[in-house]
């Protein structure tokens, strides 16, 4: 299947073009960007940062603007959400496959915000919303980068009765994008706002651990209350989490719970489907950003330290923030509605 790349030149679009180099369903066979990138060889639109070559076949493709047409049956959107707000319809309207990243759509009820092991059977919603909107194609979003390690962390729980959810975040600075953190704002600190993100981490898990009803999500019951903090780290977000579970339980219980967790990809052999899409780590100080981040190729979330205090679960959370909470997520959503719905 062709795919083009919305976004192409920034983090979350190079991460797109790493994971897409030799994948077995998709092609790359379109790139672009903002007017800035428009017209440039990707080789000298884009600063590449990864630690992977820039995949060769790539460096002389023409950037193009972000406009419905081009050569992709599938477009990838790793475009700034104000942006993508707007292109997206556009593309989606004139056929295309939309599986985005950007916040703009997210939370709108026909559009299936998904973590292909925790609501899989959100990506029904693309029925009700070609209707309601009168598209050829559609959007299938996937969430911010700390809601998707969060709804990980979490949804092995929900048979134990999940009453509240809170959660300390300690976020890298690859998620602010390229050039969105200066150095002399994160070196040697910790910024405690990251803007617009408690609502987002607050608000998108209940959608995505919710149900579908009447062509849109009833939201999971529970209440989430986060805090988001920037952290002097590259890749990986760590979160501390508090759950309240309904039953009293053990540690040993709850250890029960994560290894016996599987998801749909995992039983589809998807091709980014981790084995283990959430690791119990047993050390007493894993996970960590530098050893844990690239576990599953990026594609794991790794659970540490379980707990239980005052009847209250806590737990430590990690994730690849541009890998599992962004471009790896929006792949995998491609793979499974390609797998489930084409
Ligand atoms: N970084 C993460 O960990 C992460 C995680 C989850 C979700 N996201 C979401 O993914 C999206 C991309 O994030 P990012 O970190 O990759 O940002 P980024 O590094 O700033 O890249 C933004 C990309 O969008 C393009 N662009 C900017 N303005 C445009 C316009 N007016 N028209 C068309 N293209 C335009 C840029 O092209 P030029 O190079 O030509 O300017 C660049 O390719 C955002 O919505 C973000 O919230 C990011």
């Amino acid at each position: 299947m062709k795919v083009g790349v919305l976004g192409a030149t920034g983090m979350v679009g190079q991460r797109f073009l790493q994971l897409l180099e030799n994948h077995p369903v998709f092609e790359v066979s379109a790139l672009a960007a903002s007017s800035r990138s428009a017209g440039k060889k990707y080789v000298e639109a884009v600063d590449w940062y990864l630690d992977t070559p820039l995949p060769k076949d790539l460096a002389e493709v023409e950037v193009e603007r972000c406009e419905p047409g081009m050569d992709a049956d599938l477009v990838f959107s790793a475009l700034p959400s104000d942006v993508a707000g707007e292109v997206e319809p556009r593309f989606a309207e004139e056929g295309h496959l939309v599986a985005s990243n950007a916040s703009a759509l997210r939370m709108e009820g026909d559009v299936p915000l998904v973590v292909p092991e925790v609501n899989p059977d959100h990506l029904s919603l693309v029925d009700d919303q070609r209707r309601n909107r009168g598209w050829d194609g559609f959007v299938v979003t996937n969430p911010n980068c700390s809601s998707i390690i969060l709804a990980l962390g979490v949804a092995p729980l929900r048979d134990l009765g999940v009453e509240e959810v809170r959660v300390s975040t300690m976020q890298a600075v690859s998620g602010a994008g390229y050039g969105g953190v200066p150095g002399m704002a994160i070196l040697d600190n910790v910024v405690p706002r990251i803007g617009g993100e408690e609502e987002k981490v607050e608000t998108e898990i209940r959608k995505i651990m919710g149900s579908v009803e009447g062509g849109g999500v009833s939201e999971a019951g529970f209440t989430v209350s986060a805090r988001c903090n920037r952290v002097p780290v590259v890749d990986g977000h760590l979160e501390s989490v508090w759950v309240a579970l309904e039953e009293a339980v053990s540690v040993g219980d709850v250890e029960e719970a994560y290894d016996s967790f599987e998801g749909e990809p995992q039983r589809l052999g998807l091709p980014t489907a981790p084995d283990e899409p959430v690791l119990l780590r047993g050390e007493e100080d894993r996970p960590q950003p530098r050893l844990d981040r690239n576990a599953g190729n990026g594609m794991t979330v790794t659970v540490g330290r379980p707990r239980i205090k005052g009847g209250e679960l806590s737990f430590t959370v990690l994730g690849h923030n541009t890998v599992r909470g962004a471009a790896g997520a929006s792949v995998l959503n491609a793979e499974l509605l390609v797998e489930t719905l084409l």
